[in-house]
C-alpha cells in the first residue's frame, strides 16, 4: 500500500512515522509512505503556497497550482493513484467503514489543507474525494492524514502482530469495545469481574458481548442502527433495553 502525503510541514508527518504500527508496516515492506513538501512545487522565488481570498475577508487561501503540480509529479514518479483525498472539515465524515474501503486500494494520495481553506478548483481537478475526521477544525490536515494512514495501515494483513486483535477492535462490528483487564487481579482494592477468572469461554464471550452493548447503548446509540449483531447479542440487547425500561 502506497501513501503519498502533500504538506507544507513534511517533518510533522515523517517524525510521527518513526515508531508504532505504521513504522512496523514500513519496515516489513507492507506500507510505503512518501512525504512531499508542497513548497517544492511552487514556481516563484518565495515558494508561495497561499494567497489572499478573492472577494476579501480574513486569512489566506491555499493556491491550486502547487497542489496540482505535486499530484502530477507523484503520478509520474510513483504511478497513477487510486484516490486523491483532500483532508478538510468540509469533507465526508471519515469512519471505520471508510478505512475498510481504503485498505483495498493500492495507492492513496493525501492532500493536507492549511489556512482558511483551499482554492475550490482543487476539488474540481485535483482531488477525487474530500474527507473530514470529525466536526471540529484543526489548523491543518496533517493530523487528519496521520489518522487515515494509521487506521488504514492496521487493517493491512501483517501490519498488526495478531490479526485477531484487529478483528475484535472497537467499531469493526459497529459497537464500542468491552472493558479489558490484566494482572494483578486486585489493584487498589478493585477486583476483576469474576467471570473473566472462571476460564468458562462461553460465559466470558457472553459477558464481553453484554459489556460492549451497554456502553454502546448509553454513549453511542446511533451505532446500533447499523451494527451487525448475532442472535445472542440481539437477545442481550433486548434484555438490556427491557431492564432499562426503554
Ligand atoms: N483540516 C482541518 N480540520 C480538519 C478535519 N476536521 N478533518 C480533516 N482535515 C481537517
Amino acid at each position: 500500500m502506497k501513501f503519498d502525503i502533500v504538506t507544507i510541514f513534511p517533518k510533522m508527518i515523517s517524525s510521527s512515522l518513526t515508531e508504532g504500527v505504521v513504522s512496523r508496516g514500513i519496515q516489513r515492506g507492507l506500507v510505503d509512505v512518501s512525504v512531499h513538501d508542497l513548497r517544492d512545487y511552487t514556481l516563484d522565488r518565495h515558494r508561495t503556497v497561499d494567497d489572499v481570498p478573492y472577494g476579501g475577508g480574513p486569512g489566506m487561501v491555499m493556491k491550486a497550482e502547487p497542489l496540482a503540480k505535486a499530484v502530477s509529479a507523484i503520478t509520474i514518479e510513483r504511478g497513477q493513484p487510486d484516490v486523491v483525498i483532500l483532508l478538510s472539515p468540509q469533507g465526508r465524515r471519515y469512519s471505520q467503514v471508510e478505512a475498510e474501503r481504503l485498505r483495498h486500494l493500492k495507492h492513496i494520495v493525501l492532500l493536507c489543507g492549511r489556512y482558511e481553506g483551499v482554492d475550490d478548483r482543487v476539488r474540481d481537478i485535483v482531488a477525487t474525494e474530500e474527507l473530514s475526521i470529525g466536526d471540529y477544525v484543526l489548523s491543518g490536515g496533517e493530523i487528519a492524514a496521520l489518522i487515515v494512514i494509521d487506521s488504514v495501515s492496521r487493517l493491512i494483513p501483517g501490519v498488526v502482530g495478531d490479526p485477531k486483535s484487529v478483528e475484535q477492535d472497537s467499531f469493526s462490528r459497529g459497537l464500542l469495545d468491552h472493558p479489558h483487564y490484566t494482572r494483578p487481579a486486585t489493584f487498589r482494592d478493585l477486583g476483576v469481574p469474576e467471570v473473566l477468572l472462571s476460564g468458562h469461554h462461553a460465559e466470558v464471550s457472553r459477558w464481553r458481548k453484554r459489556e460492549a452493548l451497554v456502553p454502546t447503548l448509553d454513549r453511542r446509540p446511533d451505532l446500533l442502527s447499523t451494527a451487525t449483531l448475532d442472535d445472542e447479542e440481539q437477545s442481550l440487547l433486548d434484555q438490556i433495553q427491557k431492564e432499562q425500561g426503554s
